[in-house]
Parts: structure tokens; sequence; C-alpha cells
């Protein structure tokens, strides 16, 4: 027997939430490592543990809940991932991108993906906050290998405008209307789960790569795929391996995602709020 496609997924997950609540969300919101709060923000919130829809894992990696959240963000109906499902667990590159394409079968339109990366620029302090302006996939994988669900998008879909230039415009307004300084860049996604090498760093900013991190592009790529309007924000948690010669951990990523926290999360209501305003 032939691998689902995915729409035959979606078939059976969509489902699954709708026995739970009938919110149709304006914007899905992917909360990268350590960026979960956000999710404590929404009211009337329906929580479903992955390990609740049919085909998905516990999300094991710290700092990721596990959860599908669906609920009001400042009154304007949104989905949220708290956590993330990733290659460096061993899970497909086709399941790590079923979150994204769900959200966006149950109404999204517009998807917010936000991360946790080790920055390639020397003059970014950990804390600092990127749009992604741009991306390189550098996992050596495509969840869109493989027969072409026509349903859902094209079999050669364009790349130009992956991070769509009119949302993009939105989350800058968001940064200046609360005052948070927000730097653009491009998105380098690797596999994970080592950090880099000083020797890679190099190479990524010779690449054009202005941060780096183990998630993110395939869900750009399909959500795309799919039709939504994607933006993302990075938050840079250390400068990258080589940088200062120290060495990295997950523990100095989840506090400087802490520290952070405020800001982001005052960031992505703003831009919901625009959204829902639309
Ligand atoms: N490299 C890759 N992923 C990361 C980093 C990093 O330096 N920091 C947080 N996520």
């Amino acid at each position: 027997m032939s691998a689902p496609t995915f729409s035959q997924r979606l078939d059976e997950l969509e489902p699954a939430v709708r026995a739970r609540t009938d919110l149709v969300p304006q914007v899905g919101i992917v909360l990268g490592s350590g960026l979960g709060g956000l999710a404590d923000a929404l009211t009337d919130a329906v929580a479903v543990p992955f390990a609740d829809l049919p085909g998905w894992p516990a999300a094991s990696a710290p700092g990721h809940a596990g959860r599908l959240l669906l609920g009001h963000l400042d009154g304007v109906p949104v989905v949220c991932l708290q956590g993330r499902l990733h290659l460096y667990e061993g899970h497909s590159e086709r399941l790590v991108v079923e979150p994204v394409l769900l959200m966006r079968r149950l109404g999204a339109q517009v998807i917010v993906l936000s991360n946790a990366a080790g920055g390639i620029r020397v003059d970014w302090p950990a804390g600092t906050l990127m749009l992604i302006t741009d991306h390189l996939n550098l996992t050596g994988r495509s969840p869109l290998i493989g027969a072409n669900d026509d349903a859902m998008g094209p079999r050669f879909p364009d790349l130009t405008h992956v991070w769509s230039p009119r949302v993009n415009d939105l989350m800058r307004r968001a940064a200046t209307a609360e005052g948070v300084n927000l730097e653009e860049g491009v998105y380098a996604g690797l596999t994970g789960p080592t950090y880099e090498t000083p020797a890679e760093v190099r190479m990524l900013r010779a690449l054009g790569a202005d941060a780096v991190g183990m998630s993110t592009v395939l869900e750009a790529i399909v959500a795309r795929w799919a039709g939504a309007d994607v933006v993302g924000v990075s938050l840079v948690t250390n400068p990258g391996a080589g940088i200062t010669g120290d060495p990295l951990s997950h523990e100095e990523v989840l506090a400087a995602a802490a520290e952070a926290s405020s800001r982001f999360q005052a960031l992505i209501r703003n831009f919901v709020r625009q959204v829902g305003a639309g």
C-alpha cells in the first residue's frame, strides 16, 4: 500500500480537532523553543495534545509542550502549535509539516512560524529578533517529493514569495507600534541535532545566511505550497558556534528565549490584531 497523501492524512486529523471545537482560526502560529508562553494569552482555549491526534507522537524536544491550541488571541480566532515536530527527532519530512497543513485545513490563511536560532551576524547579540525575509533549505529534504497532491498545491511550487512581502509589512508595522527592534535576514535550516561547527557557521555566512536553526524551512515550503501567507520570526538565542568561542547549550537557548518572551509576545499579538482587523 502506498503512503497516504496529505489530503488523506488531513481527512483523518481534521475530525479529531472538530470533535472538540468548531473554532475557525484566521491565523496559525507555530511557537518555537521557549516561546510557547504566548499560548497562555489565549482565551477560551481548547487544547489538543499531539498524542490525541492520529499518527502524531508526543512532542519530545525540551521546551516544546506538544499541544495544538485553538482559541482567541486579543479577540482574533487563532490556532497555536505549542511545540513542533523536528527532523532531528527522527520524524519524516512529511510528518514534520502536517501541523501547518492542519492549521491551513482548519481555516488559517496566515501562518506565523517562530523559532530559536543561532546568530550568524557577529553584530547580533542574544535576544535579537529577526524577521525571516528568505531561507536556505539545507536539510537535504523536501516534504513534497513523491506524487503531488494536486488538490492542495502545484507540482512545481514557486518560492519567490514564500515569505509574504505583504504580511512582512504587517510584522514590521507591529514591531514599530510595540517599540520592538526587529532585524531582518535569511534563515538557514539544517537538520540538527548538533549545533554547527565554527567552520559551518563561516560557511553559512558565506552562503548569505543571517541565522541558523533546526526547523521552519520545510513548514514554510508546504504552507506556501498550500496557499497560505507565511511570515516568520527568529529569536537569536546565541551567537553561532565559534563567534565567541563559548560552547553552545540548550539551557542557554531556553534562557535567552525566556528573556525575550515578552517582546516576542507583544510583537505577535500586535501582528495578530492587525490581521484580525484585516
Ligand atoms: N544553531 C542551530 N540551532 C539553534 C541554535 C544554533 O546556534 N541556537 C538555537 N537553535
